[in-house]
C-alpha cells in the first residue's frame, strides 16, 4: 500500500467559475506523518482542506484518499471513510456542555458505541474529563481546541485535517496542541495541518509544504526547513520558490 494517503493531482478549484484558487495543485500527505501546509495569506491553504473535505468540488484534477478518487463525495461519506476536519476558529456549541458537544460529534455512530468512544476521548484528554459537565464556552482556548480534536477523534479518523489550531493560544498552549497532534500521528493518525506559527509547527511536523498562489512552491522535511538560516526571510518575504530551486 502506498504511503501517500492523501493526493492532489493537478487540482483546480475555486469559489466561483471565474475565481480559480487552486491552480493545478499537486501535493500529497503521507501515512502517519504530520504534514504542515504553510504559505502567505490567501495562498489557498484553507482551500486545500475544504476541497479535501468536500466543501469545494474540484473543477478538474483528482483528489485521492488511499488511492481512490474522492472528488465530489459528501462530507458525510468522507467522515465515514475516515477523514475528519477541524476548521479554523471556534467550532463548539458554546452554551452546551462539554459532554453534549462530544455527543453531537458522534451522531453518525451506532448509539451503543458512543459511550465507549467518548470514554476513549476522555482518557486521552484528562482535562476535558474534568470539565465534562461545564459549558463549552467556559473552557480555555487550549481546552476548547482539545475538545474539538477529541470530538473529531470519536469517529476514529485515519486522517485529521486541522486549520490553524494555534490561533488565539499562548505559546505554551500552542506547544501543547502541537505535542497532542504529534502523539496522534505517532499512534497512526495522519495529520494535515495549516499553521501560521511556522517555527513551532515545524518542530512537531514531519514535512512542510509551502503553497504560493495555489501551487506547491516547496516540499521539504520539516527539520531541514527549521535548520535553514533563511527561514525567517522565507516566511516574511514569501520567496519560497527561490528556496525550492536552491534546495534542489
Ligand atoms: N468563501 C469564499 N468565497 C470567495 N473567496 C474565498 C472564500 N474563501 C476564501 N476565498 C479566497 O480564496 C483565496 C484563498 O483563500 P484561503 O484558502 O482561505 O487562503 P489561506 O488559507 O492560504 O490564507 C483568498 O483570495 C480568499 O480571499
Ligand atoms: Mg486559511
Amino acid at each position: 500500500m502506498s504511503d501517500r494517503i492523501i493526493e492532489f493531482d493537478k487540482v483546480v478549484a475555486g469559489y466561483s467559475p471565474s475565481l480559480t484558487i487552486l491552480n493545478e495543485t499537486t501535493l500529497d500527505a503521507r501515512r502517519g506523518e504530520i504534514t504542515l501546509l504553510i504559505g502567505p495569506n490567501g495562498a489557498g491553504k484553507s482551500t486545500v482542506l475544504k476541497t479535501l473535505f468536500g466543501i469545494l468540488v474540484p473543477r478538474s484534477g483528482e483528489v485521492r484518499f488511499e488511492g481512490r478518487v474522492i472528488n465530489g463525495r459528501s462530507q458525510r461519506d468522507l467522515l465515514a471513510d475516515g477523514i475528519a476536519f477541524v476548521p479554523q476558529g471556534r467550532n463548539l456549541f458554546g452554551t452546551l456542555s462539554v459532554r453534549h458537544n462530544l455527543e453531537l460529534g458522534g451522531v453518525t455512530l451506532p448509539r451503543r458505541d458512543l459511550p465507549a468512544r467518548i470514554e476513549e476521548v476522555l482518557d486521552r484528554f484528562p482535562r476535558i474529563r474534568e470539565r465534562i459537565d461545564n459549558q463549552a464556552s467556559t473552557l480555555s482556548g487550549g481546552e476548547q481546541k482539545q475538545l474539538e480534536v477529541g470530538r473529531a477523534l470519536l469517529l476514529h479518523p485515519r486522517v485529521l485535517l486541522i486549520d490553524e489550531p494555534s490561533i488565539g493560544l499562548s505559546p505554551k498552549l500552542v506547544a501543547d496542541v502541537m505535542a497532542m497532534l504529534r502523539g496522534l500521528a505517532d499512534a497512526g493518525t495522519t495529520v494535515l495541518m495549516v499553521e501560521q506559527n511556522v517555527r513551532t509547527a515545524l518542530k512537531y511536523s514531519d514535512r512542510a509544504l509551502v503553497l504560493e498562489m495555489g501551487r506547491l512552491a516547496l516540499d521539504r522535511p520539516s527539520s531541514d526547513l527549521l535548520a535553514d538560516p533563511d527561514l525567517n526571510r522565507l516566511f516574511l518575504g514569501g520567496h519560497a520558490a527561490a528556496a525550492s530551486g536552491a534546495a534542489a
